[in-house]
């Protein structure tokens, strides 16, 4: 089932997201929802709370669907350790129509657990290491703009002020 995807300004957006302790399969049709909704988007990663479920879990596709093996579905995940830094533009489907180029980890040493509650770790560089830093900021409220200078963020937040008065957010 795709869901619809909250933007900035809705406060589930900002929420610390809870802990999975049930890997059952109401979290299974959760995740398969979120995987549908990341490629209708189409999107490279979705945090559980971008379609407003505020829990621990996130899906990762670099290829937006046409390649099996690069599906990540992570849940609780945990980041234990970084190196460097790159300087790229991203977005967010909770946020269309603006990028930046934010400063994120090069490298990244994820641990988190499968849907079946298995261990899962993840080495990952470049836009996966970006990508799980986006995803994992979500779980904790934190959106990319956050990233940014003061000035730039404000902006942002005024372009999108405009939109919602015209009912266009
Ligand atoms: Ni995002």
């Amino acid at each position: 089932m795709i869901l619809p995807i909250l933007k900035y300004g809705a406060p589930k957006l900002r929420e610390k997201s809870n802990l999975i302790d049930a890997f059952d399969d109401e979290l299974a049709k959760i995740a398969k929802s979120m995987i549908e909704t990341m490629y209708a988007s189409p999107g490279i990663g979705l945090a559980a709370p971008q379609v407003g479920i505020n829990i621990r879990l996130t899906t990762i596709d670099l290829s937006v669907g046409e390649d099996d093996s690069k599906l990540i579905i992570l849940c609780n995940p945990e980041i234990l350790s970084t190196e460097g830094t790159q300087k790229c533009e991203e977005g967010c489907l909770s946020i269309p129509d603006f990028n930046e180029a934010v400063t994120r980890p090069l490298k990244m040493a994820v641990h988190g657990y499968d849907l079946r509650g298995e261990e899962i770790k993840i080495d990952a560089d470049g836009l996966l290491a970006r990508c799980l830093s986006h995803e994992i900021d979500h779980l904790n409220g934190i959106l990319f703009v956050d990233h940014l200078s003061p000035l730039k963020r404000n902006l942002i937040r005024n372009k999108i002020k405009k939109l919602a008065k015209a009912g266009e957010w």
